[in-house]
Protein backbone atom coordinates (compact mmCIF):
# COMPACT_ATOMS: atom_id res chain seq x y z
CA UNK A 1 0.00 0.00 0.00
CA UNK A 2 1.17 3.50 -1.10
CA UNK A 3 1.66 5.54 2.26
CA UNK A 4 0.31 8.96 0.94
CA UNK A 5 -2.17 10.15 3.14
CA UNK A 6 -2.52 7.01 5.60
CA UNK A 7 -3.22 7.00 9.05
CA UNK A 8 -0.13 5.83 11.57
CA UNK A 9 -2.14 4.07 14.43
CA UNK A 10 -0.60 0.69 15.25
CA UNK A 11 2.30 -1.36 13.40
CA UNK A 12 0.29 -4.26 12.40
CA UNK A 13 -0.88 -1.54 9.29
CA UNK A 14 2.43 -1.88 8.20
CA UNK A 15 4.01 -4.76 6.25
CA UNK A 16 7.21 -5.73 5.89
CA UNK A 17 7.75 -3.58 2.54
CA UNK A 18 6.35 -0.52 4.87
CA UNK A 19 8.69 -1.02 7.74
CA UNK A 20 11.85 -1.30 5.38
CA UNK A 21 10.91 2.00 3.28
CA UNK A 22 10.75 3.97 6.28
CA UNK A 23 14.54 2.32 6.90
CA UNK A 24 15.25 2.82 3.96
CA UNK A 25 14.31 6.59 3.47
CA UNK A 26 15.46 7.40 6.84
CA UNK A 27 18.76 6.19 6.43
CA UNK A 28 18.72 8.26 3.23
CA UNK A 29 17.73 11.89 5.14
CA UNK A 30 20.75 10.93 7.45
CA UNK A 31 22.85 11.88 4.20
CA UNK A 32 20.42 14.44 2.10
CA UNK A 33 17.24 15.73 2.09
CA UNK A 34 15.24 18.76 0.87
CA UNK A 35 14.57 21.42 3.05
CA UNK A 36 11.64 22.61 1.26
CA UNK A 37 9.96 19.18 0.48
CA UNK A 38 6.93 20.29 2.78
CA UNK A 39 6.83 24.12 2.50
CA UNK A 40 2.91 25.26 3.20
CA UNK A 41 2.03 21.90 5.14
CA UNK A 42 0.78 22.09 8.37
CA UNK A 43 1.45 19.25 11.19
CA UNK A 44 -1.22 19.58 14.46
CA UNK A 45 0.55 18.79 17.44
CA UNK A 46 -1.46 17.34 20.26
CA UNK A 47 -0.17 15.72 23.44
CA UNK A 48 -2.42 14.63 25.94
CA UNK A 49 0.38 13.58 28.14
CA UNK A 50 3.54 14.56 29.00
CA UNK A 51 6.57 14.05 25.79
CA UNK A 52 10.26 15.31 25.67
CA UNK A 53 11.22 12.91 22.55
CA UNK A 54 8.18 12.44 20.22
CA UNK A 55 7.05 15.81 20.36
CA UNK A 56 9.85 17.50 19.77
CA UNK A 57 11.92 15.31 17.14
CA UNK A 58 7.98 15.34 15.19
CA UNK A 59 7.90 19.25 15.48
CA UNK A 60 11.93 19.68 14.55
CA UNK A 61 11.33 16.66 11.56
CA UNK A 62 8.35 18.81 10.30
CA UNK A 63 10.73 22.19 10.49
CA UNK A 64 13.72 20.51 8.74
CA UNK A 65 11.54 19.76 5.66
CA UNK A 66 10.53 22.98 5.20
CA UNK A 67 6.61 23.02 7.15
CA UNK A 68 4.66 24.38 9.98
CA UNK A 69 3.82 23.07 13.52
CA UNK A 70 0.87 24.10 15.36
CA UNK A 71 -0.60 22.56 18.61
CA UNK A 72 -0.18 22.49 22.25
CA UNK A 73 1.79 20.61 25.33
CA UNK A 74 -1.26 20.93 27.81
CA UNK A 75 -4.04 20.25 27.02
CA UNK A 76 -5.29 21.96 30.00
CA UNK A 77 -4.84 25.39 27.19
CA UNK A 78 -7.75 23.94 24.97
CA UNK A 79 -11.56 23.47 25.12
CA UNK A 80 -11.35 20.07 26.13
CA UNK A 81 -10.78 21.47 29.65
CA UNK A 82 -14.08 23.73 29.47
CA UNK A 83 -15.69 19.97 28.56
CA UNK A 84 -15.41 19.84 24.47
CA UNK A 85 -15.08 16.11 23.55
CA UNK A 86 -12.02 14.62 21.77
CA UNK A 87 -13.53 14.33 18.71
CA UNK A 88 -15.09 17.57 18.40
CA UNK A 89 -11.72 19.08 18.76
CA UNK A 90 -10.04 16.68 15.94
CA UNK A 91 -12.72 17.74 13.62
CA UNK A 92 -12.10 21.38 14.24
CA UNK A 93 -8.46 20.71 13.82
CA UNK A 94 -9.06 18.69 10.78
CA UNK A 95 -9.62 22.13 8.42
CA UNK A 96 -6.28 23.58 10.51
CA UNK A 97 -3.92 21.50 9.20
CA UNK A 98 -2.78 18.89 6.91
CA UNK A 99 -1.55 16.15 9.25
CA UNK A 100 -2.26 15.14 13.11
CA UNK A 101 0.44 13.89 15.69
CA UNK A 102 -1.37 13.32 18.84
CA UNK A 103 -0.90 11.46 22.39
CA UNK A 104 -3.35 10.40 24.54
CA UNK A 105 -3.50 8.66 27.65
CA UNK A 106 -6.30 6.67 26.40
CA UNK A 107 -6.27 3.34 24.12
CA UNK A 108 -7.59 3.43 21.43
CA UNK A 109 -7.99 7.36 20.85
CA UNK A 110 -6.24 7.33 17.98
CA UNK A 111 -8.63 5.38 15.70
CA UNK A 112 -11.44 7.54 17.49
CA UNK A 113 -9.40 10.24 16.32
CA UNK A 114 -9.01 9.04 12.83
CA UNK A 115 -12.42 7.90 12.42
CA UNK A 116 -13.12 11.58 12.54
CA UNK A 117 -10.73 13.30 10.22
CA UNK A 118 -9.99 13.21 6.66
CA UNK A 119 -6.12 13.46 7.04
CA UNK A 120 -3.64 11.52 8.39
CA UNK A 121 -3.56 10.73 12.22
CA UNK A 122 -0.43 9.54 13.47
CA UNK A 123 -0.82 8.08 16.89
CA UNK A 124 2.07 9.60 19.30
CA UNK A 125 1.77 7.08 21.81
CA UNK A 126 -2.07 5.51 23.18
CA UNK A 127 -2.22 4.91 26.90
CA UNK A 128 -0.63 1.36 27.26
CA UNK A 129 -1.30 0.04 24.01
CA UNK A 130 1.01 1.29 21.13
CA UNK A 131 3.52 3.31 19.87
CA UNK A 132 4.26 2.87 16.37
CA UNK A 133 6.46 5.67 15.37
CA UNK A 134 8.75 4.69 18.15
CA UNK A 135 9.00 1.50 16.64
CA UNK A 136 10.03 3.04 13.39
CA UNK A 137 12.59 5.04 14.86
CA UNK A 138 13.91 1.37 16.76
CA UNK A 139 13.87 -0.14 13.46
CA UNK A 140 16.22 2.20 11.88
CA UNK A 141 18.52 2.67 15.01
CA UNK A 142 18.90 -1.50 15.02
CA UNK A 143 19.51 -1.50 11.50
CA UNK A 144 22.03 1.10 11.77
CA UNK A 145 23.73 -0.60 14.61
CA UNK A 146 23.79 -4.21 13.05
CA UNK A 147 23.04 -3.76 9.06
CA UNK A 148 20.01 -5.33 9.01
CA UNK A 149 17.03 -6.40 10.68
CA UNK A 150 16.99 -9.87 10.68
CA UNK A 151 19.49 -12.36 12.63
CA UNK A 152 19.69 -10.77 16.16
CA UNK A 153 18.44 -11.78 19.39
CA UNK A 154 16.74 -8.53 21.56
CA UNK A 155 16.05 -8.80 25.10
CA UNK A 156 12.91 -6.65 26.86
CA UNK A 157 13.82 -5.96 30.33
CA UNK A 158 11.60 -3.97 32.53
CA UNK A 159 7.82 -2.77 32.48
CA UNK A 160 6.55 -5.50 29.11
CA UNK A 161 2.89 -5.16 30.68
CA UNK A 162 1.99 -1.33 29.90
CA UNK A 163 5.18 -0.05 28.02
CA UNK A 164 3.66 0.66 25.18
CA UNK A 165 7.27 0.72 22.94
CA UNK A 166 7.75 -2.84 23.73
CA UNK A 167 4.48 -3.77 22.38
CA UNK A 168 4.77 -2.28 19.19
CA UNK A 169 7.94 -3.43 18.60
CA UNK A 170 7.31 -6.96 19.26
CA UNK A 171 4.56 -7.03 16.95
CA UNK A 172 6.43 -5.24 14.55
CA UNK A 173 9.35 -8.07 14.40
CA UNK A 174 7.18 -10.83 14.06
CA UNK A 175 8.07 -9.83 10.25
CA UNK A 176 12.23 -10.55 10.79
CA UNK A 177 13.92 -13.29 11.85
CA UNK A 178 15.09 -12.07 15.18
CA UNK A 179 15.31 -14.70 18.72
CA UNK A 180 13.46 -12.52 21.58
CA UNK A 181 13.66 -13.21 25.48
CA UNK A 182 11.30 -11.04 27.80
CA UNK A 183 12.64 -10.37 31.10
CA UNK A 184 10.32 -8.52 33.68
CA UNK A 185 9.08 -9.37 37.42
CA UNK A 186 5.83 -11.73 36.26
CA UNK A 187 3.60 -8.79 37.72
CA UNK A 188 4.76 -6.48 34.45
CA UNK A 189 4.78 -9.35 31.85
CA UNK A 190 4.19 -9.18 28.22
CA UNK A 191 0.14 -9.13 27.54
CA UNK A 192 -0.76 -12.52 26.54
CA UNK A 193 -2.63 -11.12 23.60
CA UNK A 194 0.94 -9.55 22.47
CA UNK A 195 2.79 -12.56 23.58
CA UNK A 196 0.27 -15.08 21.37
CA UNK A 197 1.35 -12.84 18.36
CA UNK A 198 4.76 -13.61 18.31
CA UNK A 199 5.49 -17.05 16.75
CA UNK A 200 6.58 -19.45 19.80
CA UNK A 201 10.12 -20.45 18.34
CA UNK A 202 11.22 -16.93 18.63
CA UNK A 203 10.59 -16.85 22.28
CA UNK A 204 13.83 -17.77 23.57
CA UNK A 205 12.96 -16.98 27.16
CA UNK A 206 10.81 -15.72 29.62
CA UNK A 207 12.24 -14.82 33.02
CA UNK A 208 12.73 -12.59 35.96
CA UNK A 209 16.38 -12.98 35.55
CA UNK A 210 18.81 -11.27 33.49
CA UNK A 211 21.93 -12.79 34.69
CA UNK A 212 20.55 -16.41 32.68
CA UNK A 213 20.35 -14.63 29.65
CA UNK A 214 22.47 -11.99 29.20
CA UNK A 215 25.31 -13.25 27.14
CA UNK A 216 22.91 -14.20 24.24
CA UNK A 217 21.69 -10.87 23.48
CA UNK A 218 22.59 -8.73 20.93
CA UNK A 219 20.15 -6.00 22.15
CA UNK A 220 18.66 -5.25 25.17
CA UNK A 221 15.86 -2.94 25.07
CA UNK A 222 15.00 -1.62 28.93
CA UNK A 223 12.08 0.33 29.66
CA UNK A 224 10.95 2.01 32.84
CA UNK A 225 8.13 0.98 35.06
CA UNK A 226 4.78 3.18 33.84
CA UNK A 227 3.94 4.80 37.00
CA UNK A 228 0.90 6.85 35.99
CA UNK A 229 -0.28 2.88 34.57
CA UNK A 230 -0.71 1.84 38.27
CA UNK A 231 -4.08 1.47 39.71
CA UNK A 232 -2.34 1.18 42.90
CA UNK A 233 0.69 2.87 43.52
CA UNK A 234 2.03 0.91 46.31
CA UNK A 235 2.08 -1.66 43.67
CA UNK A 236 4.34 0.21 41.66
CA UNK A 237 6.41 1.42 44.13
CA UNK A 238 6.90 -2.62 45.35
CA UNK A 239 8.00 -2.95 42.28
CA UNK A 240 9.60 0.12 41.44
CA UNK A 241 13.49 -1.22 42.31
CA UNK A 242 13.10 -4.32 40.76
CA UNK A 243 16.40 -4.38 38.56
CA UNK A 244 18.91 -1.56 37.66
CA UNK A 245 20.99 -2.27 34.80
CA UNK A 246 24.53 -1.11 35.10
CA UNK A 247 28.39 -1.96 33.79
CA UNK A 248 28.07 -5.50 35.79
CA UNK A 249 25.62 -6.35 33.04
CA UNK A 250 28.70 -5.04 30.69
CA UNK A 251 30.95 -8.13 32.23
CA UNK A 252 28.20 -11.02 31.63
CA UNK A 253 27.16 -9.51 28.31
CA UNK A 254 28.53 -10.16 24.67
CA UNK A 255 31.22 -7.17 24.27
CA UNK A 256 29.01 -6.31 21.43
CA UNK A 257 25.88 -6.12 22.55
CA UNK A 258 24.18 -2.79 22.16
CA UNK A 259 21.65 -1.04 25.10
CA UNK A 260 18.41 0.60 23.56
CA UNK A 261 15.93 2.30 25.78
CA UNK A 262 12.73 4.43 24.80
CA UNK A 263 13.40 7.25 27.91
CA UNK A 264 12.68 8.56 29.82
CA UNK A 265 15.15 6.50 32.59
CA UNK A 266 13.89 6.93 35.92
CA UNK A 267 16.84 5.15 37.74
CA UNK A 268 16.66 1.62 36.01
CA UNK A 269 19.96 2.62 33.51
CA UNK A 270 22.80 3.90 35.23
CA UNK A 271 24.38 6.91 33.93
CA UNK A 272 27.48 5.22 34.33
CA UNK A 273 26.66 3.26 31.24
CA UNK A 274 26.08 5.90 29.20
CA UNK A 275 29.97 6.44 28.15
CA UNK A 276 30.24 3.15 26.98
CA UNK A 277 30.32 1.90 23.24
CA UNK A 278 27.37 -0.51 24.40
CA UNK A 279 24.86 2.40 24.66
CA UNK A 280 22.71 3.08 22.03
CA UNK A 281 19.90 5.35 23.57
CA UNK A 282 20.86 8.73 23.42
CA UNK A 283 21.48 7.96 19.42
CA UNK A 284 18.31 6.11 19.24
CA UNK A 285 16.78 9.23 20.65
CA UNK A 286 18.46 11.47 18.02
CA UNK A 287 17.11 9.16 15.16
CA UNK A 288 13.82 10.47 15.95
CA UNK A 289 14.43 12.84 14.01
CA UNK A 290 15.18 10.79 10.41
CA UNK A 291 12.80 8.53 11.28
CA UNK A 292 9.74 11.24 11.69
CA UNK A 293 11.16 12.99 8.51
CA UNK A 294 10.92 9.84 6.57
CA UNK A 295 7.58 9.31 7.48
CA UNK A 296 6.22 12.58 7.38
CA UNK A 297 7.97 12.48 3.88
CA UNK A 298 6.31 9.31 2.81
CA UNK A 299 2.76 10.56 4.01
CA UNK A 300 2.60 13.82 2.30
CA UNK A 301 3.67 11.84 -0.97
CA UNK A 302 7.26 13.37 -1.28
CA UNK A 303 9.45 11.11 -0.30
C1 LIG B 1 8.02 6.31 25.76
C2 LIG B 1 6.53 6.53 25.75
O1 LIG B 1 6.05 7.66 25.80
O2 LIG B 1 5.86 5.52 25.65
N1 LIG B 1 8.76 7.46 25.51
C3 LIG B 1 9.01 7.84 24.20
O3 LIG B 1 8.12 8.13 23.46
N2 LIG B 1 10.28 7.85 23.80
C4 LIG B 1 8.53 5.55 26.91
C5 LIG B 1 8.11 5.91 28.29
O4 LIG B 1 7.42 6.89 28.53
O5 LIG B 1 8.53 5.19 29.19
Amino acid sequence: MGFQGRDVLTVEDFSKEDLLRIVEVAQSYTQHFDPHLLNGKILASLFFEPSTRTRLSFETAMKRLGGNVIGFSDWKDTSIQKGEDLKDTIKVIDGYADAIVMRHPEAGSAHAAADVARIPVINGGDGSNQHPTQTFVDLFTIFQSFGKLDGFSIGFLGDLKYGRTVHSLVKALKHFDVDMYFISPQEIGLPDDILKSVTSHKIKAQTNDLHEVAKNLDFLYVTRIQKERFLFQDEYTKLSASYQLGMNFLAQAKPTVKIMHPLPRVGELKHELDASENALYFKQAHNGIPTRMALLGLLFGYA
